[in-house]
């Protein structure tokens, strides 16, 4: 039997490499992808696959694509789930799933395995990725079928001579891409309790942000974005350097009661400082570009598009459908917008765009008024009509 696994180079992992090996009889090789996780070596990473002895490993850098084909939907659809998580971790899991697919069809591999639990929302991402990829391999979960608690875990992996992370004392579940960072479980697992400093790794607590407000400008091109402070940047470098200069001033920590997808409730913390100014800059010149119609409409959409990703759909025909959609309605969001980053807040102070539909003949309130003053009576006797005629039976009857 040949299994492909996702392999992350974390305790569970490593575990999941010598459970199949014994379980299966198994010839493991290990996938990993790079897509942007801080303070990562790939080679170290394989390394240690081959020392729990993996047959073969392959590590890939995917972050290019990560942001063409998932983080750049997401930007256009202004994805957040529940109004505040912007699917950061969600949004990989295709991705993932679609190279442990590729991988094992090149490999003629039997199965392919990831080592989420039986309780989260990324098994779901995964397996429902990868049946719709190839129906014809088998999913193998190890960390749903063990029975391992923490503890035996450790023990497990001393007497099999895996390597125990020196942060293994951390109780804390994280998932990083250029996208974000998701912290879960230990003592956040109490809802009232404030995470403790030592949680966040990529933004500055408030305390610590600088006293003086730093101001950028995001250009976008058709909703992606393509400029910071007037220079053109490749996306990844764009999105990574954004994510250093918001978090500096404490942008993007997210502390929400979140509904998972198998009906449980969890406290999630996430910090994401690219993904909140991006998502914020691209909602606004959507407000300046698309008319109210749209608008409004795109929300519901938007709303949808979030929650497909989160509930592990991205193949779902319908996530096609919206983005066909979603592009089409970015066809005139192209334009800057100017923040104020400070003290954890990224504070829009000024947006333009030469496709902007704001007309200040018509808004304004000076002498260069040129909106017809005298329209607006005959026009509110016939938006209020409806209202004018139930209004009257009701005096009446
Ligand atoms: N709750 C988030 C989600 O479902 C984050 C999951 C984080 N995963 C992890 N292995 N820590 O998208």
């Amino acid at each position: 039997m040949k299994i492909v696994l996702a392999y992350s180079g974390g305790l569970d992992t490593s575990l999941c490499i010598k459970w199949l090996q014994e379980k299966y009889d198994a010839d493991v090789i290990t996938l990993t992808l790079e897509l942007g996780q801080s303070k990562r070596d790939l080679k170290e990473i394989e390394g240690k696959a081959l020392d729990l002895g993996a047959i073969k490993t392959y590590s890939i850098d995917a972050r290019r694509e990560f942001v063409d084909d998932y983080v750049n939907r997401a930007i256009k659809a202004n994805a957040m789930y529940e109004g505040r998580y912007p699917v950061s971790t969600a949004i990989a899991r295709p991705l993932i799933s679609k190279y442990l697919v590729e991988i094992a069809e090149k490999e003629n591999a039997d199965a392919v395995a990831h080592g989420s639990t039986g309780k989260g929302n990324d098994q779901v991402r995964f397996d429902c990725s990868i049946r719709a990829l190839n129906s014809r391999l088998r999913v193998i979960t190890p960390v749903r079928e063990w029975k391992f608690t923490r503890d035996s875990a450790i023990r497990y992996a001393r007497e099999n001579g895996i390597p125990i992370p020196v942060d293994v004392e951390s109780p804390y579940s994280i998932d990083e891409n250029l996208w974000g960072r998701s912290i879960e479980s230990g003592i956040l697992e109490d809802p009232m309790v404030e995470p403790r400093e030592e949680i966040f790794e990529w933004t500055r607590s408030i305390e610590n942000c600088s006293d003086e407000a730093e101001y950028i400008e995001i250009e976008f091109e058709e909703g992606i974005p393509k400029k910071m402070n007037g220079k053109k940047m490749d996306e990844v470098k764009l999105i990574t350097k954004l994510n250093e200069v918001a978090g500096m001033h404490g942008i993007g920590r997210i502390d929400m009661i979140e509904d998972r997808i198998i009906g449980i409730k969890s406290r999630e913390i996430y910090e994401c400082p690219a993904a909140s100014v991006i998502l914020e800059a691209h909602r606004e010149l959507e407000r300046l570009t698309l008319t109210r119609e749209e608008n409004l409409f795109k929300e519901i959409v938007d709303k949808k598009w979030a929650e497909l990703v989160y509930f592990g759909l991205w193949h779902d025909p319908l996530r096609e459908d919206l983005d066909a959609f979603i592009d089409k309605s970015q066809e005139f969001v192209s334009g800057s917008v100017r923040l104020k980053l400070f003290k954890g807040n990224a504070i829009i102070v000024g947006r333009e765009s030469e496709s902007s539909l704001y007309d200040l003949g018509l808004a304004t309130y000076d002498k260069r008024d040129v909106f017809k003053h005298e329209f607006g009576e005959g026009f509110t006797r016939l938006w209020g009509l409806p209202s004018e005629i139930a209004g009257r039976r009701r005096k009446r009857c």
